[in-house]
This record gives structure tokens, sequence and C-alpha cells, in this order.
């Protein structure tokens, strides 16, 4: 029996919160940072060394090199990879322009390949297309967590002599063929930032298994100080990327709940996707069959709007929100829509990254890729914190997804009125 929609005053389908609160944590990690503080080891110490083992050792990674933020771990795996100016590295349009800024830091630029919409990352086909004589690499993106097509992506990087590096800013405990994501390139960096599934606040990690490389990310993490005696004498120099024992010993304690949360996430997203496909005009995300393991950092669906007769997404949203179901559209556009990328560098005096001073720099404003354009348009979304609810209040918003879905004829029309 149907129920009015909350959105037209209706009774909401959800019962109570749905969001659990972000970040978690209980008395280990009070306990641990008192730790730190008592210990008089406040810098890189030993709980940085700890934690940078064991999350290798989680992600099937030989070394792990902690540094101040994802993007930083993107700065120092291109740099490790000894991408520099006139190096182009192709990764994915749908992402955070912190992808982008590893890149263009290290002296590179980006070159966009198109998303395949059914599973949010870069198509492999796509990739082969945007292949030039420059590309030096391909950073694939594991949006949300869910692993991109390696096998396909290696192929072609092994047929084109490229190197793959991997954002897995969002792949915490994720897996490909029953491997930790970031073991599969030649180096990837997460992030430990406060919205992600486990956190510092702020923080990320490079991971690698080549011993000469993670000699290069330790050397442009910590100002030149080489660990392992393997970087070229001329590499041994960088910046401070360095991370302190504090937010260490945070994570060591957040490592201890990624893996049981991530089962909660798991169990959530079959839930979602069993019932999300069986309703005409949303489509769930798909993960590649070698996908065995997703970290759901964020959990994403595309709506159909002809198969609403023409309701859009934000009044879909809407009513679902109504129903007490905390959804988000995701990014409103590609990256490479960043005004960074529109401008036009070439006709002033200022050069602020690499990209911009080479001759034929790429104009970003003749670029028009339609799956992440179209992908942007419709893509419905539901964060971490919403995963981690309760079985039941997981059927809540299955109950809500099939009651607005049910009854969308009663949006038609409602775009532009108030209601309550
Ligand atoms: C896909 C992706 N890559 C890189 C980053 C950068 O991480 P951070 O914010 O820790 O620098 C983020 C952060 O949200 C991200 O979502």
């Amino acid at each position: 029996m149907s129920s009015k929609l909350a959105l037209l005053g209706g009774k909401p389908v959800v019962t109570g919160p749905v969001t659990e609160s972000w970040p978690q944590f209980d008395q280990d990690e009070a306990t641990a940072v008192m730790e730190v503080l008592e210990s008089g080891n406040w810098n890189h110490g030993p709980k940085c060394q700890e934690f940078e083992e064991e999350f290798a050792r989680l992600q099937n990674a030989k070394y792990g090199l902690l540094c101040t933020c994802g993007t930083a771990a993107l700065e120092v795996i291109c740099r490790g990879a000894k991408i520099g100016v006139d190096d182009e590295v192709i990764t994915s349009p749908y992402t955070f322009h912190g992808t982008c800024m590893g890149i263009m830091m290290a002296g590179g630029t980006v070159t966009f390949a198109d998303i395949d919409p059914d599973t949010n990352n870069i198509d492999p086909d796509a990739i082969e297309v945007a292949i030039t004589p420059r590309t030096r690499a391909i950073m694939v993106v594991h949006f949300g967590g869910l692993a991109c097509d390696m096998n396909r992506i290696l192929d072609i990087a092994a047929k084109h002599d490229l190197l793959v590096l991997e954002d897995a800013a969002h792949g915490w405990g994720a897996q490909y063929a029953g491997r930790g994501l970031g073991s599969w390139g030649l180096a990837s960096g997460f992030s430990f930032q406060q919205s992600k599934n486990m956190t510092s606040g702020e923080g990320g990690i490079a991971l690698t298994s080549d011993e000469e490389m993670a000699d290069i990310i330790g050397c442009v993490i910590n100002s030149g100080r080489s660990i392992y005696e393997r970087a070229p004498e001329e590499l041994r120099w960088g910046g401070n990327h360095r991370i302190t024992d504090f937010l260490a010993a945070i994570l060591l304690c957040q490592l201890e709940r990624v893996e049981a949360q991530n089962d909660i996430r798991e169990q959530n997203a079959a839930m979602l996707t069993r019932a999300l496909s069986q309703l005409e005009g949303i489509d769930p995300i798909r993960r590649v069959p070698e996908a065995t393991r997703v970290s759901w950092h964020v959990y994403g669906a595309r709506f159909n709007k002809e198969a609403f007769e023409g309701v859009s997404r934000s009044v879909f949203m809407r009513a679902l929100r109504a129903e007490g179901v905390p959804v988000g559209s995701g990014y409103s556009e590609p990256v490479y829509k960043n005004p960074v990328f529109q401008h036009d560098w070439q006709g002033g005096a200022y050069k602020p990254l690499a990209w911009t001073t080479t001759p034929d720099a790429p104009d970003y404003r003749d670029l028009q890729l339609p799956n992440v354009e179209q992908y942007c348009r419709e893509r419905i979304s539901i964060s971490q914190t919403v995963m981690l609810t309760s079985e039941n209040r997981m059927g809540e918003v299955v109950n809500a997804f099939e009651k607005v879905c049910g009854q969308a004829k009663e949006l038609i029309g409602l775009e532009n009125k108030e209601v309550s």
C-alpha cells in the first residue's frame, strides 16, 4: 500500500537517523595520543613506522611512506616515477582535483580519458585513444574504493610501455582479484583526510613494492634523506611532507576498525544494488568482476529522468531526502571544467604550473568527454557514513527509493513549486 510522498506532506519512510557520526573514535585513540605525548617522539617516529608497515601489509605492498595528505602522496609517487615537464599522464575526469594536482605538482601534464559510466572509473578503451608520444603514465582512480579494470589497464600499459600509478585515495582495505588496491601499479597514494573511511584528520600514504621507488619517495617526503640508499644522488632532495606520530597513533587505531566497517558497507551495498537494479530508471553502480572488495567511500547510482517522465534529478533527490535518505549528486562537472583548465594561460605572463609553459599545452576548453558529462548530470551519491548504517535502516533506505520511484509521477511539475 502506498502512502503519500513525504515531500508532499506524507510520512517519511525512514524512522531515524541514517548517517553514522564521523569521525569515529574511542578510548583507544585517546590513550594512543597520550602515549605519544609522553614518549617525547612528537615527530616522524616509531608509530609512523609501525603504521607504514601495517598499512602496506593490508594493501599487499612492500613499502609504505606516510605524508601530509592524499594530494601529497600522489605528487610524491609522480616524482618517484620521475614524471616531469613534457610528460603526459592519463587520468580520469571523474575525480577530485587532487588527482590532477599530484601530477601537476610533479611537473606533468594531465590528459583526460573518458569514464565507463557503469563503473564510474576510467574506460580502458578511452585510455588507448588518449595515448600520445608524450604519454609516460596512466594514473587510475579507484573512485569510491571500487577497483578499475586493472587487467586491461596493465595490458595497455605494457603494450605502450607506460607506467601505472594508482590514486587509491578511497581504497583502504579494498581489493582487486583478492589483492589490495594500491599494489597493482608501480606506486599508489591514499588519503586519510577527515571524511575518509579511516582518518587522522589529515594525512596520506604512498605505497610501492619497488625499493628504489620507495627510496626516492622517501627523499621527496623527508627533505632528501635516503632510507634504503637506492635513490640516485641527484634525486636525494625534497621538501618536508612528513606527518607526526600523533597522527600515526590515531591511524593505528583506525586500522583496527576499517575491515569490520568495510564489511558493513559491503553488506549494505549488496542490499542497495539488489534493490535498485529492480527499479526502472535507476542504474546502480557496477563492479568489474575482479573488484572482490570495495570500501564504498561513496556509493553511486545513475538516475535516468526519461524513465520518470522528465522529473529532474534534483526534485527526485528532494523527494528522497524528505523520506529521510541523505543523497547527494557527486561532482557537478568533470574536473577539466575547473577554471584552472578553462583559463587561457598562454595569453598572460603568469605561468603557475609546468604545463602552462609548454608551447603546445593542451587546450582543455575544447575537451568534451560525453560519458563523464552525462554521468555528472545523472549521478546520485550515498556517502560512506550512510553505507555504515544498520541493516534495518538500509532496508528503510531501500523502501524509500521504492516509494519515490513508484510514485514519481506525483513529482511532475514540482520543479518550481515550493513544497513543505
Ligand atoms: C580521488 C581523490 N584523490 C585524491 C584526493 C586528495 O586527498 P587529500 O584531500 O587527502 O589531499 C582526494 C580527496 O578527497 C580524492 O577524493
